[in-house]
């Protein structure tokens, strides 16, 4: 039988029980064969209903003991093994986690194709519907479990015509079976559906206020729930990018998600509502829309309008998981309606888990202007797959267990979440720990700087979204401008310009109107510059282009050095040093293309000389 890899878990034996049908059965089996530092002492679990998801880990009469609720337990366990495996104290006291529902979200087909996916192929999903090994789902579960991930969307949100067959008669028994599978481990199953999907089955319409419509949802939902009947709800991505949605029966997306909500509520199930709607066939000759201002513009009006069930899940920025955005204004809007935080964990923008690419210190950022209190849930597009190491690039799993981190405490320090990580999957010598948790530190500033600069966003390839193409996406339909001529880059979205800054809270449109108090990474989201606007450094717009990218590539080249010299088990050595190449070839491409780009435009010289192609 081949091995498992164990991603930040080696210090847990390979094979996971596959007999357990209460999650503290997982709990007892990883804590009594979990840890050889345990020995004699199996810590003692007490199942306290009360504490629901939390757990407390104490001490008496030199036995260690965790209390918790079934799932609370099951935490319990993970964390006191994990803090012996990195060599810390039992970590005593109480832990809750701050997210109720902390989400993956799977955007694999049941072709076994994964939309965005770098990880190869579906690790559930094949010819069609569901098929896998169960070893390998089994420790994907334990993983989760291991960072307190609860709820797992099995599908593309994109659903295509064979996963509307996952809530149909015929699929409900495969349903069952995966989640069954994950059930020992927490983790709740979710599934994207189709909002036409009543269509399927003769009804000649998907308007959410037809009784016809409103019947068959709630009769499948009764059907699905009887098959599945800890499932979590559905997720939905209507009216976006094509998908159908209520706006084509002239309805609000409040009315089309509530009447999902009132199926799925007798069953304790949610709706997941995606707030990705904007205009997708935009003619880039109107200068007038300006994409960033879509979602607010549908959704701010419908606060207060959602039923209780109903969580509406909005993009961490306002355009689409790029390098650099602020906070989405959404977020800050909708005192009245649950939301869920989105984030991406698939490298889609981000280096396609070739270029390294840890996300923790920008969720952190990120949290700073988002009173976490406005938001209920959380989820992240997950970088799962069928390679070996579940991730592509060994290093890119830091992402997920910094994610799962993050979803139980917001406030998680990011550089305790990667120190761990690297800690618990390497224990490398405390030097080159600390290279490897510097260069994962860095590695977010250091790709920022030789791609897109200061907040432009969408200078990446169309269609593939890898390695750079600063005017792929000019002409198209969209909406992702730069309009850089030879004078000047950017939109201006101050209250001038299209009045984005506008969709903003006082203190942080105040923050952003002036390009003088705009942060400098989000210059030229907000603002529209000259070449030879003199930054607060002294340097030009142009000359800071062109320091950026020299400097990205020059960081990107100390990084492969500092991380070529780790003793790295293998097969992660060769891997990450493959996965370096391409990186450093990638920031190489992205330096000229775009320094080339705008020196074309501008005419302007690099100030010290250095090589710029023509
Ligand atoms: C991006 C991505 C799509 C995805 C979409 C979404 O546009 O490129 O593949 O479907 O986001 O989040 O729905």
């Amino acid at each position: 039988m081949n091995s498992i890899r164990r991603t930040w878990l080696p210090y847990l034996p390979e094979d996971v029980p596959s007999h357990c049908e209460h999650c503290a059965d997982v709990a007892t089996f990883e804590l009594s064969l979990g840890c050889p530092r345990l020995g004699a002492a199996v810590p003692e679990l007490r199942i306290d209903p009360d504490m629901g998801e939390g757990y407390r880990i104490f001490s008496k009469d030199g036995k260690v003991l965790i209390l918790g609720g079934a799932r609370g337990v099951l935490y319990g366990a993970y964390a006191l093994l994990e803090a012996l495996a990195a060599g810390d104290a039992p970590p005593e006291g109480v832990q809750r986690p701050f997210y109720g529902m902390r989400m993956l979200d799977c955007w694999d087909n049941p072709d076994g194709s994964v939309e965005r996916g770098y990880s190869g192929r579906s690790l559930w999903f094949e010819g069609g519907g569901f098929r896998w090994e169960p070893r390998r789902i089994r420790q994907m579960g334990r993983m989760l479990a291991s960072v307190g991930i609860n709820v797992l969307c099995v599908n593309n949100v994109n659903v295509h015509p064979e996963a509307e067959g996952l809530i149909e008669d015929a699929g409900l028994p495969e349903l069952a079976r995966f989640a069954a599978a994950l059930r020992p481990f927490g983790v709740r199953l979710m599934v994207a559906v189709s909002f036409a999907q009543p269509m399927r089955h003769g009804i000649p319409t998907a308007d959410p206020l037809d009784p016809a419509v409103e019947g068959w949802w709630a009769g499948r939902a009764d059907a699905v729930w009887r098959a599945v009947p800890d499932l979590a709800g559905f997720l939905v991505k209507a009216d976006s990018e094509h998908n159908p949605g209520p706006f084509t029966y002239g309805r609000s997306h409040a009315e089309g998600a509530n009447m999902l909500a009132r199926a799925v509520a007798p069953h304790g199930g949610a709706l997941v509502w995606r707030a990705f709607v904007y205009n997708c066939a935009q003619d880039w000759r109107d200068a007038e829309t300006d994409r960033p201002m879509a979602a607010y513009q549908t959704y701010a009006p419908l606060d207060g309008q959602f039923d209780d069930n109903v969580i509406l899940q909005v993009k961490h920025g306002p355009f689409d998981f790029q390098v650099r955005e602020p906070v989405s204004p959404t977020l800050l809007a909708m005192p009245d309606t649950r939301l869920a935080l989105e984030l991406q964990l698939a490298q889609e923008y981000t280096g396609h888990q070739i270029d390294l690419y840890a996300m923790n210190p920008m969720w952190r950022a990120l949290t700073g202007d988002l009173p976490p209190e406005k938001v209920v849930a959380v989820a992240a597009v997950s970088n799962l797959g069928r390679d070996d190491n579940y991730t592509g690039h060994p290093f890119a799993a830091v992402n997920l267990y910094g994610y799962g981190r993050y979803a139980w405490n917001p406030q998680v320090d990011p550089e305790r979440a990667i120190r761990r990580w690297a800690r618990l999957s390497y224990a490398l010598p405390d030097g080159q720990e600390e290279a490897l948790v510097q260069a994962l530190l860095n590695s977010r500033a250091i790709y920022e700087k030789y791609t897109a600069p200061l907040g432009l966003c969408w200078m990446v390839k169309p269609g593939t979204h890898y390695g750079p193409d600063p005017w792929g996406y000019e002409f198209d339909l969209w909406g992702t401008y730069n309009r850089a001529d030879r004078d000047a880059v950017g939109i201006d979205r101050t209250a001038a310009g299209t009045g984005y800054v506008l969709q903003y809270p006082p203190a942080l449109r105040k923050r952003y109107e002036s390009p003088e108090t705009c942060p400098d990474a989000l210059l030229l989201f907000f603002h529209r510059l000259r070449y030879d606007y003199v930054m607060r450094d002294g340097r030009t717009l142009i000359q800071r282009i062109y320091d950026d990218h020299f400097e990205g590539v020059e960081a990107a080249e100390a990084m492969a050095e500092a991380l070529a010299g780790l003793d790295l088990p293998e097969p992660d050595k060769t891997e990450a040093r493959e996965r370096m190449a391409l990186q450093l070839k990638n920031a190489r491409e992205w330096r000229d293309v775009v320094n080339t780009f705008f020196r074309r435009l501008s005419g302007a010289d690099d100030a010290k000389g250095r090589l710029i192609y023509n």
